[in-house]
């Protein structure tokens, strides 16, 4: 049997979601870049993150294949569903529900790049202590996490959770 345990509640990831948005609204002072999120785990981060803006930004999305739930990465990434949004010469902020291994945000990145954006900057709601003191650098983080798989505000396990409003750790017991 799975059960879950509290690590984020609803009032703690909406301070840090304004605190972020601030920040946000502040760096690019009314002049808003393109909000790329990645789906499908970021889809209620970035709508909470995006109505909090002072303009309303552009909002596209990008899909990669997932690489196993619980299930260790295979090391393979491939893009599901393209974004509809041209990124040549535009200022492109990535939207992500959590950093775990890094792949996925190493691939994005490199996706994105290509395309030649003139600025690109990353947002994330969650990533791993471990790879932040491996020296990963975000320019907005929610919140540093450990490594017990989570769930809710956007995050699943097999589809299920996804909706909770806040962050639980899935445990087995
Ligand atoms: P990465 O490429 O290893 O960084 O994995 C990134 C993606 O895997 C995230 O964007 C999530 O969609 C998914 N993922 C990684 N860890 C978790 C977790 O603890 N709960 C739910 N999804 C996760
Ligand atoms: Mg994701």
């Amino acid at each position: 049997m799975a059960s879950l345990r509290l690590l984020l509640s609803r009032e703690e990831i909406e301070r840090r979601v304004e605190e972020m948005a601030a920040q946000i609204r502040r760096d690019y002072a009314g002049d808003m870049p393109i909000f790329l999120g990645v789906l499908k785990g970021a889809f209620i981060f970035l709508a909470d993150l995006s109505r909090r803006m002072d303009r309303s930004p552009e909002i596209d999305f990008i899909l990669l294949s997932s690489y196993g739930s619980l299930a260790a990465s295979s090391g393979q990434v491939k893009v599901l569903l393209e974004p509809r949004a041209e990124l040549k010469g535009r200022d492109v902020l990535i939207v992500e529900d959590i950093i775990d291994g890094g792949l996925s945000l190493e691939f994005i990145r490199d996706y994105v790049a290509r395309r030649q954006p003139a600025r690109l900057r990353v947002c994330a709601l969650l990533a791993r202590q471990r790879l932040l003191d491996e020296g990963l650098r975000l320019d907005y983080l929610g919140f540093p996490v450990g490594d017990g798989f989570l769930v809710g505000y956007g995050l699943d396990c097999r589809e299920e959770h996804r909706t909770l409003p806040d962050v639980y750790v899935l445990e087995e017991s």
